[in-house]
């Protein structure tokens, strides 16, 4: 058997991010790179990890991204790709892939992130043998998640989607265990408030119809990133316990504390202080990049100072003075304006967010 015992896994890469806009106009939000890597991707390498062969992976309008995306990289596991055409919910994913989740399961919400996998809580759903097993953590805002009523023992006597009175501080966290009664809980719950078929709802049918839930208490970080600051924080987390590993070129330059620097990059005349990771054939000139900071593929960095900020892939970025707590897409542009009137010239999309 291996490791966590799943064989079946089923990833949600659906939905439309709208807290994140602009970003997630063009792009998938669970593609989102956190140290420049989808955050879809930990996902996956969880739930192989913890023994999953065949993984259902559902997607919605960007599915043809997604799968190109995750078919850009060699797993060790069948994938399949499962397509939600009008989104109604977690709880009806399940029914998305009703035919496909022929064994117990893990149910991962693709845009979550946890340190340390879920082997552990894999292995206690397999040895408590309970009809669900939900993994909780204690927040300091739970009326954004799904919340637990547990009692002194720990046992859960009841769960509820973001309510407005919090009975806890323990969130769900968007990782499941199921035995195969959940596609049942998902026929008989009817829509929310917010009109979708909630997932909460649907094991809080187990509960009321006698079944067995069981919880598994996180204690390392996790983070579900919906909004631009918690993938910041993600970034922040995951950047902490990277490797260093130079293998770009560097010259006049000086490299503190861990970095990640990929191929055929180049660092001149600059400082690069870790914890960060600068993507592959980027050039780094008269710059300095600072702790926390990902910069993706093909990016240009000149005269300017980036810290504790994610730079996405074919950015250009020049003379720009100080960027901090930034989220930048792909294949953005920003430079001193060298023209007059003086002043801020801003070409930007939708829904943008700046502070000058
Ligand atoms: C969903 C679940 C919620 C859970 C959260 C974890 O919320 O409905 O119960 O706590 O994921 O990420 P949503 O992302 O749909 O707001």
């Amino acid at each position: 058997m291996p490791r966590g015992g799943f064989v079946k896994a089923l990833i949600l890469s659906g939905g439309s991010g709208t807290r994140l806009r602009p970003l997630t106009y063009s792009q998938q939000k669970q593609l989102i790179p956190i140290a420049n890597k989808p955050v879809l991707f930990y996902a996956i390498e969880d739930v192989i990890e913890a023994g999953a062969k065949d993984i259902g992976i559902i997607v919605g309008p960007n599915k043809e991204q997604v799968a190109e995306t995750v078919m850009s990289e060699d797993w060790n596991a069948n994938i399949e790709f499962l397509y939600q055409g009008d989104p109604r919910g977690l709880a009806q994913t399940i029914l998305v892939a009703e035919d496909f989740l022929d064994d117990d399961f893990v149910m991962y919400l693709g845009d979550n992130i946890l340190k340390g996998g879920i082997v552990e809580h894999a292995e206690r759903f397999h040895s408590l043998n309970p009809d669900s097993l939900v993994m909780l953590t204690q927040v300091a805002d739970p009326q954004r998640f799904g919340v637990a009523d547990i009692d002194d023992s720990g046992k859960i006597k009841r769960l509820v989607e973001k309510p407005n009175v919090p009975p806890s501080n323990y969130a769900l966290v968007g990782i499941y265990f199921f035995k195969q009664v959940i596609i049942d809980a998902c026929h008989q719950i009817k829509p929310s408030w917010r009109n979708e078929l909630e997932i909460t709802d649907a094991i809080q049918w187990l509960i009321e119809n006698g079944y067995r839930v069981e919880a598994s208490i996180v204690s390392s970080w996790w983070k579900d990133t919906g909004k631009p600051e918690d993938i910041l924080e993600a970034n922040r987390l995951i950047l902490d316990d990277i490797m260093p590993k130079n293998m770009g070129t560097t010259d006049n330059s000086r490299i503190i504390g861990r970095a990640v620097i990929d191929l055929g990059t180049s660092i001149s005349n600059s400082i690069v202080k870790g914890p960060c990771c600068i993507g592959k054939d980027c050039k780094v000139i008269d710059s300095y990049i600072g702790p926390y900071t990902s910069i993706g593929k093909g990016c240009q960095i000149k005269e300017t100072e980036i810290e504790d900020s994610i730079i996405m892939d074919g950015s250009n970025i020049m003379n720009a003075g100080r960027i901090v707590e930034s989220l930048v897409g792909r294949n953005v542009r920003i430079r001193e304006s060298d023209g007059k009137p003086k002043g801020h010239r801003l070409i930007i999309g939708d829904n943008s967010e700046i502070m000058l």
